[in-house]
């Protein structure tokens, strides 16, 4: 990936590593800390949703454990422009300048953060085991126990050895064994070059990554463009990395800890139930698995955890997502002047665009544009730029008014969509889960709830008042009156 002199800073320098923005937030009344040993079991993710979107959890002695734990500290979108120093609309465009401008990170030579303590597996610590070292929640009600949520993964590209970083959801089964849902991105594709030679793939999950590493870990780009690098955009400086003690990965310097492992060839152990995004249970599956050889961290390291379905899960994935979607559709329809992937919609499967419309015909073009761009996607509503695409009551005001399903609907079915929306399921009849080739079978659903070009006369002029948005209520409303309902008389 070529680094570009020009990369604007964006840096606040709120967010240069996870403890100065939990920092921020708490000098900002943000973030709450907890009663010391909330059960790691339920308990904790309980009370990290009830403040998801209001404040960041901190949560000292969980489960009695040395290590604190800390959850939801970028559930606001508000949050995230802060973090990235910027104004909320200009949230995509400073993350696709990123992407399209990444820096090349730095390596610290020695003395990284994130290995200021370390546990090596199988050798000097026969007995380690991740269960006691980490602070790892089980989160939702019929998951198959402990799981990391909040892990960057971070592996080489067996052939070019150009680093990719993705989240993924891990198990932890064993005292050094964890598996781990791969879906076919970038670190599936890794693993499979390895496996056919037979060889394991070094990984290194990171966690306790600051604000901006974990958004860039969600860049939807090519294969070979190192998600660090977009980090140090975000930034606006190269991002300090370590070497791992046990691989070439490399990880963020500045991280609260790193687990090191290699991804076995050839062997697959169970995985699941687990809580997703969609707010349901993915069922259990047979996954890769990761063997742990150490475990590094800082001086009183902190645990972050991702509630899973919550306000930081979703926004992690669908910011990043909707940059990718904005400049995917505005290389080929200039008219498209936003995007959004609504809550209710996960914030991956409802595309909300809005657009200028110079002809008939250019919404259906969009539509088809934005269902090529991500599997997931699997709604597109595209409005006129006379509505806020935020705001879902407007959306769905244009759809009442503007939409005819018989005349503005498309869909398109057997597409594929996400495997982790339980509709997708039903056309299955065999026993059991569905082998992968026949899972995520989905039908794309496009409403065209733009008003024509041309109509006549005010049909589809919007209501307005004269001056209902200049007026000042400060000025028109008078303070401390009363009204005497005897007489109806108005008392100052
Ligand atoms: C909290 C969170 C959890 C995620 N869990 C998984 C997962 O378990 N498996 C997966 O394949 N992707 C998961 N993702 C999505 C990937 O991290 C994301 O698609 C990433 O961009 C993939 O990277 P790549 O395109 O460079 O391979 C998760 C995302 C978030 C924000």
């Amino acid at each position: 990936m070529k680094a570009d002199a020009n990369a604007e800073v964006m840096s606040t320098g709120k967010a240069r590593d996870l403890r100065e923005w939990l920092a921020h937030l708490e000098a900002t009344q943000r973030l709450a800390v907890i009663r010391e040993g909330v059960p790691l079991e339920h308990r904790l993710a309980a009370i990290a949703k009830r403040l998801d979107g209001a404040q960041a959890a901190y949560f000292p002695r969980p489960g009695g454990h040395d290590i604190p734990v800390v959850s939801g500290f970028v559930s606001r979108r508000a949050w995230i422009a802060e973090a990235m120093g910027v104004e909320q609309a200009g949230l995509l465009a400073a993350f696709r300048k990123a992407v399209e401008h990444p820096l090349p990170w730095r390596e610290v030579d020695a003395g990284a953060a994130c290995q200021q303590v370390v546990h090596r597996f199988g050798q000097d610590e026969q007995e380690l085991d991740l269960h006691t070292l980490l602070p790892i929640p089980t989160h939702s009600e019929h998951d198959n126990g402990p799981y990391i949520t909040a892990g960057l993964v971070i592996a080489r590209n067996p052939v070019t050895g150009v680093q990719n970083v993705s989240i993924n959801r891990i198990q932890v089964h064993g005292r050094d064994r964890m598996a781990i849902l791969m879906l076919p991105r970038h670190l599936l594709a890794f693993y499979q070059a390895a496996e056919a030679n037979d060889q394991p793939l070094d990984v290194a999950v990171v966690i306790g990554a600051d604000p901006l590493t974990l958004l860039a870990s969600q860049a939807i780009t090519p294969i070979d463009h190192d998600e660090l690098e977009i980090a140090g955009a975000l930034h606006g400086a190269p991002l300090p990395v370590a070497k791992c003690l046990t691989s070439e990965v490399r990880v963020p310097a500045n991280a609260e800890i790193v687990i090191e492992g290699k991804l076995l060839p050839k062997l697959r152990e169970p995985e699941g139930p687990f809580g997703e995004f969609p707010k349901y249970y993915s069922a259990q599956e047979n996954r890769e698995v990761i063997v742990v050889e150490a475990v590094t961290h800082r001086y009183n390291p902190i645990y972050h955890t991702i509630v899973p379905a919550e306000m930081e899960h979703l926004l992690l994935g669908s910011i990043p997502r909707e940059a990718t979607m904005l400049a995917h559709l505005q290389r080929s329809f200039p008219g498209v002047l936003d995007v959004h992937l609504s809550v209710g919609g996960v914030g991956r499967y409802h595309l909300y665009v809005k657009f200028r419309k110079q002809r008939e015909g250019e919404p259906r073009n969009v539509i088809l544009g934005a269902f090529g761009a991500h599997y997931d996607i699997k709604q597109v509503t595209v409005v006129d730029e006379d509505v806020d695409v935020h705001d879902p009551q407007q959306v769905e005001w244009a759809v009442a008014t503007r939409f005819q399903a018989d005349r503005d609907l498309i869909v398109i079915s057997g597409a594929q969509g996400s495997v982790l929306d339980p509709s997708t399921t039903v056309g299955y009849t065999g026993d059991g889960v569905a082998p992968p080739h026949l899972q995520g079978i989905s039908a794309k659903m496009g409403l065209d709830a733009t008003k024509p070009v041309a109509y006549h006369g005010h049909v589809f002029t919007k209501v307005r008042i004269p001056g209902e948005t200049e007026i000042d209520l400060d000025q028109e409303i008078v303070r401390g009156a009363a009204i005497d309902w005897s007489n109806v008389t108005v008392r100052t």
